[in-house]
């Protein structure tokens, strides 16, 4: 659906890029007290997808919530999204979602037709995920908002949080990078229309079939490629599970374009935020990984692929079974004990 005030002329900026940067929030968080509970096995100490409550020997509680400003004009569509880059962060930690609220902002200039269609797209992606929307909260302002609060479930022992990768471990990632290059480029009209159609189809599409997958293989890790990139989201794995993490550029999935484009300057403000904090524990091993490519492993992503550490006699076999649903999901380093610096670009 196209309404006549387009939507993301009334954001600042777009989607995950719009996230404050990893080191701005935990200087922010500093000294603030807070009860201890043996209970809460992932908290907000642990830069994690979201955190996890146990409630008995076989159930623990995951929370998280995601909202941000529309990354697409077609309000059916941000809903979508928006939705799916929420649902992930349960699908992350190996949980399955099952309840959820909207959050939202309603700008003045906003139609209301296309208000009900974000939240219809929300519904739609929520009934996908077998998760039911039982209220939510509005509220009028600047810049419009959409995202959700998502309550879901996992079993205490299966745990996945971003700092469970052990030396011998696969990285496996499910959606090809670019995204946030393409949708600063796509703002300027410099990206074809079937090449969003596309890009766009790749944000709405849960990261349900990659968890039942990678749950099934025994992952020992898993956090979802979003707003701190590639290389943010792999440091804090890299941190998390005292290892090293190597990427092998030339395996990473990317949109071609996006290298172009990135090379042309286009690059999300977020990229260079994600490389501030990123960058010190970052060895590049080849001087012909070239400054673009480097930006696309920065580049921010919306509703992201998860990154996957697979232990390595399962990895060829949950490849495969990736591959038959995910055709973009694609080997792209593996872990090794810690060395003098935490990630390797080889
Ligand atoms: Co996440
Ligand atoms: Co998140
Ligand atoms: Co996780």
């Amino acid at each position: 659906m196209e309404t006549e005030v387009k939507l993301t002329k009334l954001a600042s900026c777009a989607g995950c890029g719009a996230k404050v940067g990893a080191g701005t929030l935990v200087s922010m968080l500093e000294g603030f007290r807070t009860h201890q509970d043996p209970r809460l096995i992932v908290g907000y100490d642990k830069s994690d997808d979201a955190s996890v409550y146990v409630i008995t020997e076989d159930t623990a509680l995951v929370q998280t919530t995601d909202f941000f400003p529309p990354i697409v004009d077609d309000p059916f569509l941000y809903g979508q999204i928006a939705a799916a880059n929420a649902l992930s962060d349960v699908y992350a930690m190996g949980g399955t979602p099952r309840l959820a609220l909207n959050i939202m902002c309603l700008s003045e200039q906003m139609e209301k037709e296309a208000v009900q269609e974000i939240l219809r797209g929300g519904y739609d992606k929520a009934y996908e995920a077998d998760t039911i929307i039982t209220g939510g909260h509005t509220i009028q302002g600047a810049e419009p908002i959409y995202g959700l609060a998502v309550s879901g479930f996992v079993h205490p022992k299966k745990v996945l949080t971003n700092s469970g990768a052990k030396p011998g471990d696969v990285l496996i990632l499910t959606k090809p990078l670019g995204i946030g290059i393409l949708t600063t480029a796509a703002k300027a009209d410099l990206v074809e229309q079937p090449l969003l159609d596309r890009i766009y189809r790749q944000m709405a599409t849960l990261n349900k079939a990659a968890r039942n997958i990678m749950v099934k293989y025994g992952a020992h890790s898993c956090t979802d490629v979003t707003g701190f990139a590639l290389l943010g989201h792999g440091f804090e794995m890299a941190q998390g599970s005292g290892c090293t993490v190597h990427i092998v550029t030339d395996q990473v999935p990317y949109h071609k374009e996006a290298y172009e484009l990135a090379s042309m300057g286009f690059i999300p403000a977020g990229a260079y935020r994600n490389r501030n904090y990123a960058e010190a524990g970052v060895t590049v091993t080849r001087s012909d990984i070239t400054l673009p490519m480097q930006d696309i492993l920065y580049d921010p992503q919306t509703s992201g692929g998860l990154l996957m550490a697979i232990p390595e006699h399962e990895a060829e076999q949950c490849l495969r079974e990736l591959q038959d649903s995910i055709p973009s999901a694609a080997k792209v380093g593996y872990v090794t004990e810690k060395q003098d610096n935490w990630i390797y670009l080889e």
